[in-house]
């Protein structure tokens, strides 16, 4: 059975799934813990990541690996974290803007952008998912905090969206950021319910592909390819 069928089969009861609440839970945990900035290895590479910044997962990897970057292109990369998706793909574009809410994730951005020799054509800038300068992209990345479920701090909000505003404000907005012709590429989990999310999509009238997958053993994430066009 392909991951994709198992994910639609389980979803009735993967919605806020006690056992991924508690894999969130102890993900924030960890953010917390560290009082230093520290490495970690994504991709084979080495990332700085600072304390209460969200440190690159498997679905950061899913993205960076699917998403097509051409050398002209100007790349928006929304809630950026430690910056992981914008790096890799500012290694083929022409520029690059990442933003987050988390002032801390902005210091980790230009820390990796320094790090990785693009910091002359990454910026970051603290924002609610969309900067707010003129000007819009050929390509828009953002791996979101998939679940909704209440937050009491912008760490948490790294995996909890309440009322899913952040993805319902990227999805209302995302029109007016995209040039003609310009591609998204978004991912979703299986315990935040696909169906939800592809109706989402089909709400806004976007055209969407699944274009990957990734599982951890408990999560199944996928990568969609979206367009705006009819
Ligand atoms: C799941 S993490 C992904 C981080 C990074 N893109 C990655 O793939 O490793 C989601 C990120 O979105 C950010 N975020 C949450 N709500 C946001 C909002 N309203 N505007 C901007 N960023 C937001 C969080 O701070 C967090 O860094």
């Amino acid at each position: 059975m392909s991951g994709i069928v198992r994910a639609e089969m389980e979803i009735a009861v993967a919605r806020n799934d006690p056992v991924v609440l508690q894999l969130q839970t102890d993900y924030i945990a960890e953010m917390r813990r560290h009082t230093e900035p520290y490495t970690v290895t994504r991709g084979g590479r080495e990332y700085d990541v600072l304390p209460n910044v969200f440190p690159p997962y498997i679905d950061s990897e899913m993205i960076a690996r699917v998403m097509h970057i051409e050398e002209g292109d100007d790349v928006l990369d929304v809630g950026s974290g430690s910056g992981f998706i914008a790096v890799n793909a500012a290694a083929s574009a022409k520029h690059v803007v990442a933003t987050d809410i988390n002032p801390a994730a902005i210091e980790t951005i230009r820390a990796n952008a320094a790090r990785h020799n693009v910091d002359d054509r990454l910026s970051a800038v603290q924002a609610d998912v969309f900067p707010e300068s003129k000007g819009a992209f050929d390509v828009v990345t953002f791996n979101p905090p998939f679940s909704d479920h209440a937050a009491t701090d912008v760490v948490e909000r790294s995996v909890w969206d309440p009322g899913h505003a952040a993805v319902r404000k990227f999805m209302a907005e995302i029109g007016e950021h995209l040039n003609p012709g310009g591609r998204i590429y978004i991912s979703w989990a299986d315990f935040a319910d696909l169906q939800f999310f592809e109706e989402l999509l089909g709400k806004h009238g976007m055209r969407y592909e699944r274009i990957d997958e990734v599982t951890d053993g408990t999560s199944l994430f996928v990568a969609y390819k979206v367009t705006l066009e009819k």
